[in-house]
């Protein structure tokens, strides 16, 4: 048995192997990938293995269709479930899913007891909400990933537009990962200058709209869901807890009062470090700001409340 840190995978599609394979590329942990579909993780862990030799990289990777095979995991990422098909809204996953974060929660628990768990499936904030409960996890052991993805979008085409390095953008995008998800503009800078005085209001609200849609426009194109972009959004929460990192990311983060919500999830800064959710981060937001995240947060709700009438049908 190797000492090594383990990163398991429950769904070896295309957003958990983008995943898996950076954590590999970072030397960052053993890798399990989990999938139902016979042959897929297997063989894409032995390719990602094979790849090892290349860069002189150790680690072992494991592909299995049985749930054992993550047991004792530090980190789990959940993207198993199923993908929006063109036409279909990250709402209409609700009854499919809710299933799946059940069974996926309940193995968690039993088996990766001690996991720091990341969840991706779709629609996110109901998902990461349901899993919390089934595993039974403090609120610090389970977060969800959508902010890292929106922001990153949002910080794309505000690049674009400025014709400046990513780097120099720093965004943020909270509220539930749905189409009225919320560019926080007021902590949106450019070189640390505020947004607003680089873009007129009339543009932002183009790109913004563009950023909300920024799931659909992808699936429109590939006719699947993002994974690249998805996939380094995730790895960036694992290393920042695998590294403890103490980095603020915008994350799903349980919430208990902060920010006006109490007892389920929505994207809101937070610090993740080897602790997992260390902290959430209050901001002060802009009177259509707040309004804004309560709309999309009201969303949120709606759905859990969906999911809940589903699940004790
Ligand atoms: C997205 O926004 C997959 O929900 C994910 O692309």
């Amino acid at each position: 048995m190797s000492k090594r840190k383990k990163i398991a995978f429950i769904g070896a599609g295309n957003v958990g192997a983008t995943c898996a394979h950076l954590c590999f590329l970072r030397n960052l942990g053993d890798i399990v990938l989990y999938d139902i579909i016979d042959g897929l993780p297997q063989g894409k862990a032995l390719d990602m293995l094979e790849s090892g030799p290349v860069l002189g990289i150790d680690l072992d990777v494991i592909g299995s269709t049985e749930i054992k095979a993550i047991e004792g995991a530090d980190c789990c990422v959940v993207t198993s479930g199923s993908p929006r098909k063109p036409g279909m809204s990250r709402d209409d996953l609700l009854k499919i899913n809710a299933g799946v974060m059940n069974q996926v929660g309940r193995a968690i628990r039993e088996v990766a007891p001690n996991a720091f768990v990341i969840v991706v499936t779709n629609p996110l904030d109901a998902m990461v909400t349901q899993v919390k409960r089934v595993t039974g996890f403090d609120k610090k052991r389970v977060a969800g990933q959508a902010g890292v993805l929106d922001s990153a979008r949002y910080r794309t085409f505000l690049a674009q537009e400025l014709g400046v390095s990513v780097d120099s953008v720093n965004a943020m995008v909270l509220g539930g990962h749905g189409d009225d998800m919320v560019p926080v503009r007021s902590y949106t800078t450019c070189g640390g200058v505020p947004i607003e005085r680089l873009i007129d209001k009339g543009r932002l609200d183009q790109i913004e709209k563009r950023t909300r849609n920024g799931g659909g426009e992808i699936v429109e194109l590939m006719k699947t869901s993002s994974y690249y972009a998805a996939g380094t959004a995730v790895f960036r929460m694992v290393e920042a807890y695998m590294l403890d990192k103490k980095e603020v990311l915008p994350c799903a983060a349980y919430l208990e009062g902060e920010y006006g919500v109490n007892g389920f999830y929505a994207g809101v800064p937070v610090v993740i470090g080897a602790g997992g959710v260390e902290k959430i981060i209050p901001i002060e937001l802009t009177a259509p700001e707040k309004q804004a995240f309560e709309s999309s947060v009201a969303h949120v709700r709606e759905l859990v409340d969906a999911m809940d009438k589903v699940l004790a049908a």
